[in-house]
């Protein structure tokens, strides 16, 4: 049995992270998905954010699309569509030949509506961990750019990253779901500890509210931690004018938060630090 096999096995038979075979496999690099139940609340828009202030910074970023057949990263980028994911899952072609490279950012786009995806018998949560192992420790960070839903598939991705960035908005369906999703990733897989943003936030109450309905909860009846990287103002641009708009850095307040984001998602927190923090919940 390879280590992927063994690892999700280990799911299956305990629900539990086997932290051993965890640990062999991760090096310095950081695997994030950015995730959060609910449809069309910002995924896609903020992992190509994310992973563009990143190369800003100077890391080298990997990012994966993991919807795999509804992907959008090509799209917003403005990249010809390409079914090179089917041929990564047919082995036509391998890791290497998939990707499309902008100097230090590398993207793994995925198909849209591809019937030999859809009719091809795959594990995808394989398929990405075996990437994972094989191919994360050439980047700073690799980012999962999560579907909606709450599929296995997704939630294992999610449970086998470093960190998540749980997405949410105001919407009450949106807070629900992801509440739904932490549940699940705590219950099944003992994930005690996510990161939420808030976006598409139109006035400060609705974002203090937000964190405070999702955070008590998920302490009160999981147990679970939320660790708070902020909110994002609702764009007021015309729909077909967002993408270019919020992925061109500006000197727009929605940007500057955006950087602090980052800066919280990304710091690395010393021990005693940590402790003084777990003291302070
Ligand atoms: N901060 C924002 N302000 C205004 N509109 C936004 C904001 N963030 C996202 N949107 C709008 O929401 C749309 C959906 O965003 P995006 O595709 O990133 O969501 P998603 O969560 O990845 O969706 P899906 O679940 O379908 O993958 C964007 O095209 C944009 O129009
Ligand atoms: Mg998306």
């Amino acid at each position: 049995m390879d280590r992927t096999s063994e690892w999700l096995s280990t799911f299956n038979s305990r629900n539990e992270i086997s932290s051993q075979i965890l640990d062999s496999t991760k090096s310095e690099t950081q695997i994030i998905s950015i995730t959060g139940g609910k449809g069309g609340v910002g995924k896609t828009s903020i992992s190509l954010k994310l992973a563009r202030e990143l190369v800003e910074k100077g890391r080298k970023v990997l990012l994966i699309d993991s919807d795999y057949n509804l992907s959008n990263t090509a799209i917003k980028l403005g990249l010809p569509l390409n079914n090179t994911f089917y041929s990564l899952v047919s082995a036509e072609k391998v890791f290497e030949d998939c990707l499309y490279k902008d100097g230090n950012f590398h993207l793994l786009s995925a198909s849209n509506g591809c019937l030999d995806l859809f009719d091809a018998d795959f594990s995808l949560e394989e398929i990405v961990i075996d990437i994972l192992n094989e191919h994360a420790k050439e980047y700073d960070f690799v980012l999962i750019d999560c579907p909606a839903g709450l599929t296995k598939q997704s939630l294992t991705l999610n449970a086998y990253s470093d960190k998540r960035v749980v997405v949410v908005t105001p919407d009450k369906s949106s807070i629900t779901d992801s509440y739904s999703l932490i549940k699940v990733l705590s219950m099944k897989y003992g994930i005690k500890e996510n990161h939420l943003l808030v976006n598409m936030v139109s006035q400060k109450q609705q974002f203090s509210k937000v964190v405070k309905t999702l955070s008590e909860t998920v302490e009160n009846y999981l147990g679970c931690r939320t660790h708070i990287l902020g909110g994002l103002r609702r764009l007021n641009v015309a729909a077909g004018q967002f993408d270019s708009e919020f992925l061109t850095p500006g000197k727009n307040s929605l940007h500057q938060n955006f950087l602090q984001v980052v800066e919280r998602l990304t710091e690395k927190k010393s021990v005693r630090a940590m402790r003084r923090e777990q003291e302070v919940h």
